[in-house]
């Protein structure tokens, strides 16, 4: 079958390698339908996750068909449609217990893409069939389903659950790529007073404002603290949601909350930022971090199977699997191609 494999920063190739097999009982093949590409997969490409080694196959979103189910998979089987999550559960390990699959101690969390062969390919291995993957259900599209697999849980539970989004909330969101345009489209569940965009990207703001943002800031030629301080009358808002990933995102959404407030870090970090405790320390300030667990995973798609969330706005790309090579320049380069979440199809 072919494969996108990664070998090494900045260096990746759509080329021959080896079907998957079932190792484990407990495993399931699935035939990739539809695929994406993620943020996450453009830090791996950049070399700031080293786990990901050369000759890995990327991706960890995916909607497919089942091909094989070893002999202890009992809820899927071969011709069924199903989610492959980014994250993988073992569903037995205390972590995965408490519903915190993301931190699995049983062999799963986050290692499609990452630790084992990922989905950017014709066929993968999914372990933990039973417990990592979804049924799909009649009606829905795979270009829908499929953005259940990352961006809407990890917007969802990494940004405005973990920032505890409540009613009346000024929520601002910096970087309104696909999981902060996420972050944006769960904050509205909540009816916050103001949704606040903050991006370098005009592209991507415009995004922001079809997603649900009510203010949108262009920080290379706008100071957001402005814009934020005449809606919260100078104090700072009560949610900030970090959805890139570099020092100085992170270091401005800690300063546009307000004393009190709850900053959501859903960025992966390359390298060091600087939480400044010198100024910091006096604010009564809530910092989270996470990896997305997906348990919000069976409340989204009923979300998405009801229409409270139109999962299918964030697809503007569509390709066939060997163009990855093109999908990952499009994605790569919103401000020019107005990309948000490419899709490529078999
Ligand atoms: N915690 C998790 O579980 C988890 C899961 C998935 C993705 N992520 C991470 O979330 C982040 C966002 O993912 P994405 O797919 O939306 O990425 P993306 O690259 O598509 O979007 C990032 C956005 O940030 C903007 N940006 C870049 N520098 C900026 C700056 N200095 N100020 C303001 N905006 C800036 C870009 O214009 C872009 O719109 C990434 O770091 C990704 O790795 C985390
Ligand atoms: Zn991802
Ligand atoms: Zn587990």
């Amino acid at each position: 079958m072919y494969a996108l494999v990664y070998h090494g920063p900045g260096r990746k190739a759509w080329e021959e390698v080896p079907e998957p097999q079932i190792a484990e009982d407990t495993d399931a093949i699935v035939r990739v339908d539809a695929v994406t590409i993620c943020g996450t997969d453009l830090h791996i490409l950049k070399g700031d996750v080293p786990a990901v080694t050369d000759g890995r196959i990327l991706g960890h979103e995916a909607v497919g068909t089942v091909v094989a189910a070893g002999s202890g998979v009992k809820t899927v089987k071969p011709g069924d449609r199903v989610l492959v999550s980014c994250i993988t559960s073992c569903g037995r390990c205390r972590f995965c217990r408490e519903g915190r699959y993301g931190q699995c101690l049983g062999g799963g969390g986050w290692i499609l893409g990452h630790k084992i062969d990922g989905t950017q390919a014709e066929y993968v291995r999914v372990p933990f069939a039973d417990t990592s993957t979804y049924p799909v259900p009649e009606g829905i599209s795979d270009e829908q389903i499929l953005m259940l697999a990352d961006i809407l849980p990890t917007g969802y539970e990494v940004g405005v659950l973990n920032g505890n989004v409540r009613p009346g909330d000024v929520v601002a969101v910096v970087g309104a790529g696909p999981i902060g345009l996420s972050a944006i489209m769960g904050a509205r569940l909540f009816s916050p007073s103001h949704v606040v965009a903050v991006d370098l990207a005009g592209s991507r703001l415009e995004a922001a404002k079809q997603f649900g943002a009510d203010v949108v800031v262009n920080n290379g030629s706008q100071d957001p603290l402005d814009a934020i301080g005449s809606l919260t009358g100078g104090l700072g808002a009560d949610v900030t949601i970090e959805a890139v990933g570099v020092p100085a995102t992170f270091e401005l959404a800690v300063r546009l909350a307000r004393p009190g407030g709850r900053i959501a870090n859903i960025g992966v970090h390359g390298e060091p930022a600087v939480l400044h405790l010198e100024e910091q320390w006096i604010r009564d300030i809530t910092v989270t971090t996470g990896l997305v667990d997906t348990y919000s995973t069976p409340t989204l798609l009923r979300l998405v199977t009801s229409h409270q969330i139109e999962a299918g706005r964030f697809m503007t790309h569509q390709f066939a699997l060997a163009d990855f090579a093109e999908a990952y320049r499009v994605f790569a380069n919103p401000a020019e191609t107005g990309a948000l979440k490419v899709v490529l199809n078999r």
